[in-house]
Formats: C-alpha cells, structure tokens, sequence
C-alpha cells in the first residue's frame, strides 16, 4: 500500500469495545497508521463534523448498525448529510451481524458506501476498507485534475478574449491614427454610446456590447486617401463623395464575422451617417429604419466631433454643441435619442466638466462636420 492510503484517517465506530479493538488491530496490522476509534455514536459524530471542519478530516468511517442513542444508520446519515457540498466521496463502511435485507437496505438508503457482516474476516476488512480508500483518493485526484483543467480553460479563454478586445481596439485605433488630430475620439464615442445605450434602457451585457463596438464605426477611414482624409480646409462634392465611401468599406472590414460584437460593429459603421429625416447616408433609412445601434453610435459621434478640435473646424464651446444637438431634433436625431442624450449629460457632471469652453462656432464647421465624422 502506498503512503497515501497508510496515512489515510480511519474512525471506527462500535457500542461493543471488543469489537472496536479487534477492528483497530486488523487495521493498523495491514498497515493503516491512522486508526481511531470510539464507542459512542453521538460523540462519533461529534468527532468527525470537528475533523471535518479542521484540516485533517477523516477518509474513512466504519459504524456498527445496532448502537443505543444513535444507528448506525442515522450516524451515517448524519455524516453524508454533513459533506454533501464537499464533492469528495467519503467512505462509509457498516460491520453488522444483522444479516436481514431490511438492514442492509436502510444503510444504503442512509448513504452506506458498503456493508460487511459479522463474524467478519481481516482479509476481508483489509480489502474492503483499501478498496473504498483508493476509490476516494482516485476521485480527489481526478476533481483536482478537472478543477485545474477548468482553471487553465478559464485563463486561456481571458487571454483569447484580451487578445481579440485588444485587436479590434487597435484596429479602431489604426483608422485614427491618420488623422492624429482626433485622438481618443473612437474611445469617447464608444463611452458616450455606452451611456446612452443605458439610458434608452438597454441591459448591461447590450450595453457592454456598444460599448466596444462603438469605436469601430470609423474603421472604414483607412481606405480614404490621404489626400481627402487629411484635408484641412472643406471637402470638394468629389471628395465627399470618396470620404463617404467609408461607410461601405468598414461594413465589409466587418462583416461576415463569427462574434456578436463584430454584428452590432457591422451594424454601426454601416449606418451611424443615416440621420431621422431620411437625409444620410449610405441608404437615406429614415426614423427607425434606421437601426437603434446606429442611431446612438450617431449622437455620440457628432456631439464628441463638435466639442473637440479637427483639421477642418475649431472646437465648439459645450453650450454651442448642446444648442446644436437640441437643434437636430426630428432631423438628425430622433426627439427620444436628443432627450436621452440631454438626460445623460445632466446626469454626468464630469462629461460636463471635462469639456472645456472653444471659441464660438461657424456654419460652415457644421457643415464639415456633416462632411467628415
Ligand atoms: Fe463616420
């Protein structure tokens, strides 16, 4: 026998001292260090449910059936009872000279692990009692081989999801990176989506959605020339034209992807141009043909395009912007989208405080932005 199930904890339970002595000596003859044994049931009990709790508990219970006060039975059923949110199987052997079915079926019922009658045989207690300990080290063994399979699973499935979160912030981040002027535009648009997405009452798991899908919805700027891309000063009708195109080339870049997140990102790059009037772009959808998604990904675009610097226009001063919003009411922006979005700058006082006063606006930057976001 191996170290483990030598050094494995026996408690032995009998009313009769004879027996208890007897078993202990066939016990500690085949090897087994740990043998305890007690003649009370209740205190048995007692005994084992403090082991139990402590750091050596016991591997092993052989209980007489017929004992005064407390069966073995109930004993047994006691001590199952007792670790059934463990996980580990425990085993519990009945020695018994009661030979009667009945018996032997109200110890199983209990939760018995087997049963051994008397006058028993040491060759027959040693092979029983080493069968039952290997089962339970087997199965401790093999819970704490599943437990470390599920804990690498888990970290390598972090990892992938980390890598792919990572992939597509920097792929949002490549269509930015032309024109550095807008810096963390695509995340603040992303974080403003995000809040209104949750104030239109979309639940945690959506809202977590549009907020990494948000940021994609530029993507397709990558296949915009530089020329057109980078221009300082108002785009030419043909180089709306081509800036336009962007729509188009991020729902391909997106589309046909295996994620939910790259759907609703397919989704937004497609449609965050169309406006509630029927007057955008790529489709001219008008109200809410218009997908909720793009819609959102739309106020949150514009606004952060208004209050923030770019190549073509200055940045608006807050009240301008939030004039501006309030403007586009029933034409760019559906009355629901305007209230939320008015609702969720009240409601943070940080967005607020964060964007600082710019000089005043002009229509010709309102038409830029129209042009360029
Ligand atoms: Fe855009």
């Amino acid at each position: 026998m191996n170290d483990e199930l030598t050094s494995a904890r026996i408690l032995v339970v009998d009313d009769d001292h004879a027996n208890t002595l007897l078993l202990s000596r066939i016990l500690r003859a085949a090897g087994f260090r740990s043998v305890e044994t007690c003649e009370e049931p209740e205190e048995a009990l007692e005994r084992f449910l403090e082991a139990q709790a402590g750091d050596a508990p016991f591997d092993l219970v052989c209980s007489d059936l017929h004992m005064p006060r407390l069966s073995g039975a109930a004993l047994i059923e006691c001590i199952r009872e007792s670790t059934r949110a463990d996980g580990d199987f425990l085993p519990l052997l009945v020695i018994s000279a009661d030979l009667s079915a009945q018996a032997e079926q109200a110890c199983l019922s209990a939760g018995a692990s087997d049963f051994v009658t008397k006058p028993f045989k040491a060759p027959q207690i040693r092979m029983r009692v080493s069968n039952l300990l290997r089962i339970r080290f087997l199965q401790r063994r093999l819970l704490q081989h599943n437990h470390d399979l599920e804990t690498a699973v888990k970290a390598r499935t972090a990892e992938l999801e980390d890598a792919r979160q990572d992939v597509l912030e920097r792929l949002a981040a490549a269509a930015e990176y032309r024109d550095i002027t807008t810096g963390r535009h695509t995340q603040r648009v992303g974080q403003l989506s995000a809040l209104l997405a949750e104030r239109l009452g979309c639940d945690a798991a959506t809202t977590e959605l549009i907020r990494r899908a948000a940021p994609l919805h530029d993507v397709g700027k990558i296949a915009i020339p530089d020329h057109v891309l980078l221009k300082p000063g108002p785009l030419s009708a043909r180089e709306f034209a081509l800036m336009k195109e962007h729509v188009d080339a991020g729902s391909r870049l997106l589309s046909r992807g295996r994620s939910e997140l790259l759907a609703v990102a397919e989704t937004i790059a497609r449609t965050h141009h169309e406006r509630w009037d029927g007057s955008g772009y790529p489709l001219g959808l008008v109200g809410d043909d218009i997908p909720l998604v793009g819609q959102i990904v739309a106020v949150a675009d514009v606004f952060d395009t208004l209050v923030n610097e770019r190549p073509y226009k200055r940045a608006w001063p807050l009240a301008q912007a939030v004039d501006e919003m309030r403007r586009q009411r029933d034409r760019w922006f559906s009355s629901v989208l305007v209230d939320a979005f008015l609702a969720v700058l009240d409601a943070n006082p940080d967005l607020k405080a964060a964007l600082e006063e710019h000089p005043s606006r002009s229509d010709e930057d309102r038409e830029q932005v129209a042009r360029r976001g």
